[in-house]
Parts: structure tokens; sequence; C-alpha cells
């Protein structure tokens, strides 16, 4: 094919550019907090979501900084990911991306709680019971978000009842643009699952996303993250 025809077809396939020189970070997947030398706790999230908001996002024209807890996925192309484990080295690594972050997405499912102190040698199963004492990790959405400075923020929701009430008392008290909520409820949808459904809601509106592929979700999702950022500047 001619340049001039190459051209035509490739503008004919990409998406509008339409996140242009916007910086992004997303966080995605687990995060894993250390008991002892061979010990975590964590949880089933894939990862699958925050990678393909990733995918969507780059698409669009965007520049993309992806912070990811342990996942079997392959890096998205043209993605610059940042490989964390624990709660705390996500809020480090994303707080040094913030100064240069138009949109925060917090897709990552991080462990609301750690051990007080790690042990440092392998526990010995010596007593019948053992007690382990656990203390808050730092909420790295809302510490986004309460930035003098802050992004466009977007957070998610799981819930299993009162999808919008919980969903919008979340986006208020993390001081959040915008929340996607799923119902976790239904086991064949939402974590660690190849599909999901979405709620987004925003301060003036919200948007029902039907079931469907997480990547064409994300698009989706991307696709209004980018209005609803652009309205925001504008206001
Ligand atoms: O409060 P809850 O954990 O339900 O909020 C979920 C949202 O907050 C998600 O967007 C998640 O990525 C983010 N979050 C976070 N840091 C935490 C806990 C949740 O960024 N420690």
């Amino acid at each position: 094919l001619e340049p001039e025809e190459i051209a035509d077809f490739l503008f004919g396939v990409l998406p509008e550019q339409i996140l242009a020189g916007t910086k992004i970070t997303i966080t995605a997947g687990p995060t894993r907090e250390e008991i002892d030398p061979v010990r975590y706790i964590s949880n089933h999230s894939s990862g699958k979501m925050g990678y393909a908001l990733a995918t969507a996002a780059e698409e669009l024209g965007a520049k993309v900084t992806l912070i990811s807890g342990p996942v079997n996925i392959a890096p998205p192309a043209k993605v610059t990911v940042v490989c964390v484990s624990s709660a705390q080295q996500m809020h480090d690594a994303v707080m040094q991306t913030t100064d240069e972050c138009d949109i925060f997405i917090g897709c990552a499912a991080v462990a609301d709680y750690r051990v007080q102190q790690k042990i440092a040698q392998k526990i010995k199963k010596s007593d019948d019971k053992l007690t382990l004492t656990f203390v808050k990790n730092p909420d790295i959405l809302h510490d986004v978000a309460h930035l003098a400075k802050p992004p466009f923020t977007l957070g998610f929701a799981a819930e299993t009842q009162n999808l919008r009430e919980y969903a919008l008392g979340k986006m208020q008290r993390k001081k959040l643009n915008m929340i996607a909520a799923n119902d976790v409820s239904d086991s064949k949808i939402g974590f660690n699952s190849e599909k999901n459904a979405l709620t987004v809601f925003w301060s003036k509106g919200e948007k029902t996303l039907e079931v469907a592929d997480k990547l064409s979700l994300a698009k989706q999702l991307m696709q209004i993250v980018a209005q609803r950022y652009q309205e925001n500047i504008k206001d």
C-alpha cells in the first residue's frame, strides 16, 4: 500500500487520540502483605481490569504508568509498568508519579491491613493457637485525592449490597471525581473473572455498563473518564 493508504487505514482503525498529552497513573492487582519470610496474606484480584484500563488509556493517546501488584499478565505495549508487592510499596510508587499525573485510577485490590511487625524467622507450629496483630494500610486513593493539587480521580467500589449508596458514600468520603461500582455478590463476574459489569457515578450523573469482557468494558469506561476529565478542566 502507498503511505497515504496505510495512514487512511490506520486512522479508520485507531480510536481518536482524545487523551493525547495526558498522563495517567493506574494501580492494578492485589497487594501482598508478608507475615514471615515464607508467608503472606493477599486476595484473589487478577489485575485484569487494571491492565485492560491501561491498554484502553494508551490506545486513546495517554502516557500511562501502571503500578501493579503481583499478577500473571503480560505488560501492555507502550505502558510503563512498575512492579510492587505490598500496599506500602504501592503507595510510595504512586506518590512518586503524582506531581506529573493528570488522571489517577485506583483499580488495585489493596489489602486493608498488614501485620504490625513482620516476623524475622519462619513461624514454627508449636502452639495450638497463633495470634497476629494487624494494622491499617494507607489508603492510596484517599491520599491521592486529598493532595493539595489532586489529579482527576477514579476509584472502584466492589459491593455485595446497597451498591449506589455505598459507592456514592465512598466517592464523597475519599473526595473522588468518579467511582465505578460493581456487584460482587454475583460470582460469575468481577473478581478474578473474564467479565465484569459496572455502574459509574460522578457528581452530576451515572451510567451503567452492561456485562462485557474487561477490555471492552475498560474502553467504554475510559471514554467516560476522558469526557468527564475534559469537562472538569473547563469548569
Ligand atoms: O474503601 P475501599 O477499599 O472499598 O475502596 C476501594 C477503592 O479504594 C479502590 O479504588 C481501591 O483501589 C482503593 N484503595 C486504595 N488503597 C487502599 C484501599 C483501597 O487505593 N488501602
